[in-house]
């Protein structure tokens, strides 16, 4: 009885709340003859969040925007996570979000993401210290560190995981295995080893914990994804701490790690062990589970469209013939395969593993006749555009081959995005194309597979497969015909 009781006493303090909220922020806008974007704040509190998971639970990759557009247009208003939102699906609205970020806009993540971050995670810093941070990032990850240093070890690396593989297999745990082991490499110069592996399964606990929306507080996962959190600082610490004895003794290493304590000395000085840990946890976040996702989905999609899969195997047989059967990958075999670029493109495309990025108002801001209040959650949404006819021709399927003219689009160059713009643009994006197509060439010359069996993408709490892709694997030399 005593708690009917109170859940009533607290539904109608909530409906009031609301109310008298709406009633205030209406008349604080008519006041200001500003015009709202169109749209519904649903119900008190937790307005359109529901319907929002429950529309993502489906296999339709955005029925809850798809709706939304048809009936107020590309930019509208909901209530979502707890604030009310501006949803746009513009690409022109996108890119002045995204390159106006620290003027009028700045990126807004819940408290419980910024407990598993930690202060000085990339994503979280603003001003100059993520200026410095970003581009120092950006100089660890670049196209030239790439060609003469990090192709080799992702080569390495893919081979070795490669070579483990027999019968059924899940794809997404194995994707996740290679670029953990990757990032580790690239961050502090670990190869596999029983400590990798340990840090590995601390780690998923602290990604699970990101999942674990939209009640933190009352979540197991939550408490357990912080506990881990912590036993992945303290590992990382420690090494940090060994690093900083080694350097005194003259020796250096070619890593991220390095880069971080050259700033030692520089304007601005260097960072202390907390910024690199709390960097370093960032970096393996956003480099992990992305790259690992978009290798599962590129095999998903071609395994579904067998043309593009055999031409894509015929450019990656070329190359293996050419260069024979151990050689590892140079600069130029990467350099020499164009239909994997636009096998690359289209999957980013069509997959969306990151949607689009939340973002606060910084102040009031007037867009295409609307206005978003100050202090007011945007959402730009990159996958709606991506999937939107009126800029991809048949923006639904998969075609690799859209790439081969007009950079894929069929209207304005800034509507492919999937790596964001502005100030924010992942400093990982050449990282991450150049680990899928070398991921996507070892694979493609030694296996051929079929899916165990019948999964799905779906797209909540992330864009992933349901069962982790099962699939059984053959192994296939180009250089013996009796094994084809
Ligand atoms: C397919 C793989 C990837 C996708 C789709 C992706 C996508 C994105 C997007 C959309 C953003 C912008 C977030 C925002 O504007 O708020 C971002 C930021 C970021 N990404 Fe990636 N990313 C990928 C791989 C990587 C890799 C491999 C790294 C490792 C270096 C990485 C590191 C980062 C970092 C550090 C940021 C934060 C940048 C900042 O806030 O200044 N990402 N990523
Ligand atoms: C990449 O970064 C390095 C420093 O790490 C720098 O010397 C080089 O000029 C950069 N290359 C490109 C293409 O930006
Ligand atoms: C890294 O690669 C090795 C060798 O393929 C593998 O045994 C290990 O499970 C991988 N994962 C981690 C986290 O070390
Ligand atoms: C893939 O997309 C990028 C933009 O992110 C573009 O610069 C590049 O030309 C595209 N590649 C192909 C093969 O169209």
């Amino acid at each position: 009885m005593d708690t009917i009781n109170n859940l009533f006493i607290y539904l109608f303090l909530s409906v009031f709340t609301f109310l008298l909220l709406r009633a205030v922020t209406a008349a604080h806008l008519r006041r200001r003859k500003t015009r709202l974007p169109p749209g519904t704040l649903g119900l008190p509190f937790i307005g359109e969040t529901l319907q929002l998971i429950s529309a993502y639970k489906t296999e339709n990759p955005e029925p809850f925007i798809d709706d939304r557009v048809s009936k107020y247009g590309n930019i509208f208003t909901t209530h979502v996570f707890g604030e009310p939102t501006v949803f746009s699906a513009d690409p022109e609205t996108n890119r002045f979000i995204l390159q106006n970020e620290g003027r009028l806009f700045e990126s807004s993540y819940p408290g419980s993401i910024q407990n598993l971050l930690g202060r000085y995670s990339l994503l979280l810093m603003r001003g100059t210290l993520h200026k410095r941070m970003h581009s120092l990032t950006m100089s660890f990850a670049n196209s030239s560190i790439l060609k003469d240093h990090l192709l080799a070890d992702i080569d390495r690396l893919v081979r070795l995981n490669l070579d483990s593989w027999t019968g059924r297999v899940f794809l997404m745990e194995e994707a996740k295995k290679i670029t953990f082991n990757l990032t580790v490499k690239q961050l502090m110069s670990f190869d596999p080893c029983e400590w990798t592996e340990k840090l590995m399964k601390e780690y998923m606990l602290v990604i699970e914990g990101f999942f674990s929306i939209p009640l933190p507080i009352f979540s197991s996962t939550y408490r357990k994804a912080i506990q881990a959190r912590r036993k992945v600082a303290e590992a990382l610490g420690l090494v940090v701490r060994e690093r900083r004895k080694e350097r005194g003794g003259g020796e250096r290493k070619n890593d991220m790690l390095e880069a971080l304590f050259e700033g030692d000395g520089v304007e601005g000085g260097g960072f202390s062990d907390e910024e690199i840990v709390d960097f370093m946890l960032a970096l393996l976040v956003a480099g992990y589970d992305t790259t690992s996702t978009i290798m599962t989905l590129a095999v998903k999609f071609l395994t579904e469209t067998p043309h593009a899969l055999s031409h894509l195997k015929e450019e990656h047989e070329e190359i293996r013939l050419r260069k024979g059967e151990v050689e590892s990958l140079q600069w130029e075999d990467y350099k020499s395969m164009p239909f994997t670029q636009c096998v690359v493109n289209e999957t980013l495309r069509i997959a969306n593993i990151i949607s689009g990025v939340f973002r606060r108002a910084m102040t009031d801001i007037n867009i295409k006749g609307y206005t978003i209040p100050k202090g007011w959650k945007v959402f730009a949404s990159f996958r709606a555009v991506h999937l939107d006819h009126a800029h991809f021709k048949d923006a639904r399927s998969f075609d690799p081959w859209r790439w081969q003219s007009n950079a894929g689009s069929t209207s304005s160059p800034n509507v492919f995005t999937p790596f964001g713009g502005g100030p924010r643009r992942c400093p990982g994006y050449e990282l991450a194309r150049v680990e899928l197509s070398v991921f996507l060439h070892h694979l493609i010359t030694r296996f051929s597979w079929v899916p165990a069996e019948p999964d799905k993408l779906i797209f909540f709490p992330t864009t992933r497969m349901q069962k982790r892709y099962p699939i059984i694997v053959q192994r296939r030399s180009l250089f013996d015909p009796y094994k084809e």
